[in-house]
Order: C-alpha cells, then sequence, then structure tokens
C-alpha cells in the first residue's frame, strides 16, 4: 500500500530532510586524501543526533553504522571503517537518512576525492542528472515506472552507462522502506500512479561498465562485478500540489 503523507507529515520529513542535508554539507567539505570513513561516520552521528534526530540506518536489518560510504566500485552500503582512507582521484557515495519525530529523510551523493579523472566526472555528473530528470517527473497522474522510472534509463543509455537492477528507490515515511518499489529502468509496467501526499526516495545507480553487482562477506557491501567505479545520487522527493518538492535540501 502506498501511503499518502498529511501536511504535518511532510513539514516533518523536511526536518529530516535538512538534517540530512547539514551531514551532507559538512562531510562535503571533510572529504580529502587521508580522511578515513570511519571519522566521517563519527561526525555524521554526531550532527544527527545534535538536531534531536535519529540515525535511519544504524540498527536497520543490523546495519553498524550511520552513513554509508561506498568508495569507487562500491556501488552502495559501504560500511565505514577505521582502515578505509580516502586517496586522490576517489569517488565516494555517502548515503545519510535521519529520523526526526518518527518520520524519515534518506539521501545521497557522491562527491569527487581531489582531482578526478574527465571520465569519472561526467559519470558524477550524468547520474545526479538522471535524478533531476526523474524528480521532474514527480508529478500528480503520472504512472511511476513509465514516467520516472524510464527517465532515468534514458540519461544512462545516452552515455552508455550500466544500471543497477537490484537496487532501486522506494517509498518512504514513518518506514525508510516503504511501497512502492522504484525501477531505475523500465519494466513494461506503467506502475503505480502518482497522488499528492506521496513521497519517493529515488536513487539512480550508474556504473562506468556493465550493471551488473554482487555482495560483499560482509553481507552488505554492493560492488560492481567487473571493478569499475559506480555512482549514486538520492534524494526523498514530495509529489506536491504544486509538483515536484525535494524534502532533503
Ligand atoms: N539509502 C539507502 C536505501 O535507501 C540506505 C539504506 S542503508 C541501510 O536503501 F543500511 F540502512 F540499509
Ligand atoms: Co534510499
Amino acid at each position: 500500500m502506498i501511503t499518502r503523507k498529511s501536511r504535518y507529515e511532510i513539514n516533518l520529513m523536511k526536518s529530516a530532510g535538512s538534517i540530512v542535508a547539514e551531514v551532507h554539507n559538512t562531510l562535503k567539505e571533510l572529504i580529502m586524501p587521508g580522511v578515513s570513513t570511519y571519522e566521517l561516520d563519527e561526525i555524521a552521528e554526531k550532527i544527527i543526533l545534535k538536531n534531536k534526530a535519529i540515525p535511519a540506518f544504524k540498527g536497520y536489518h543490523g546495519y553498524p553504522a550511520t552513513i554509508c560510504a561506498s568508495i569507487n566500485e562500491k556501488v552502495v552500503h559501504g560500511i565505514p571503517s577505521k582502515e578505509t582512507f580516502l586517496e586522490e582521484g576517489d569517488i565516494i557515495s555517502i548515503d545519510v537518512g535521519a529520523v526526526y519525530k518518527g518520520m524519515v529523510g534518506d539521501s545521497a551523493l557522491t562527491h569527487p576525492v581531489g582531482h578526478i579523472t574527465g571520465e569519472l566526472k561526467q559519470l558524477l555528473e550524468v547520474t545526479n542528472r538522471a535524478l533531476f530528470d526523474a524528480i521532474e517527473k514527480m508529478v500528480a497522474g503520472n504512472r511511476l515506472y513509465e514516467t520516472v522510472s524510464a527517465a532515468i534509463e534514458d540519461r544512462a543509455n545516452l552515455h552508455g552507462y550500466g544500471i543497477v537492477k537490484q537496487y532501486g528507490g522506494h517509498g518512504v515515511g514513518k518506514a525508510m522502506h516503504e511501497d512502492p518499489f522504484l525501477y531505475n529502468f523500465r519494466t513494461g509496467d506503467p506502475g503505480p500512479e502518482l497522488k499528492t501526499g506521496m513521497v519517493i526516495a529515488i536513487e539512480p545507480m550508474f556504473n562506468l561498465g556493465t550493471g551488473a553487482v554482487h555482495v560483499l562477506e560482509d553481507n552488505w557491501t554492493v560492488v560492481t562485478d567487473d571493478g569499475r567505479p559506480s555512482a549514486h545520487f538520492e534524494h526523498t522527493v514530495h509529489v506536491s500540489n504544486d509538483g515536484p518538492e525535494i524534502l532533503t535540501l
């Protein structure tokens, strides 16, 4: 069942979303060679707690940290570690969720570490662009898969990027993962009709190589099969009366 949020709930989700945005803005300045992903995680948790919110990921199916920190060929769900240090030329996806007064905000973005190649720069720009193409389609009356999913697929295809198919976006609200699941490609099914009050976390994951991925021994980290880099961008988006409204700014 796809829930529709009240104005009150949307306002709480905006608060959760602005806390998540504060984490992203702070971490962005700290991303540089030599920093460990564990340090980034500690700072993220402090910011969330200071804002009277709760990290949404910690403890979720046993996930051990506040952020997911996924470097290069790691797609999503990379676990922060004292032994993992950022290096010049890396790209790192930071994914953060916060619960404020019972409502979740969820967003991710991929940063360059120092100078990166033109090929990687383009991968980041295009994946982010796909997210915004998709956000534009978050309009009441649209069918989710034939508009939002299709926009993501089209952007990847323009550049020949691999689309990760086993993971995708999701409804979000009281729970981090609610209906509907959002494919990052066309399925043939037009998908559910968008209605005002629906909120969906949109999260394209594009690979320089093929879309094939697998999960590491830690049972969390998703990596590309071919070892080539992957980018990930995410916002929590509300279908409002006035069109798409990003709650994680
Ligand atoms: N943004 C991710 C998602 O929507 C984060 C979940 S990580 C987890 O699936 F550890 F909490 F599972
Ligand atoms: Co998400």
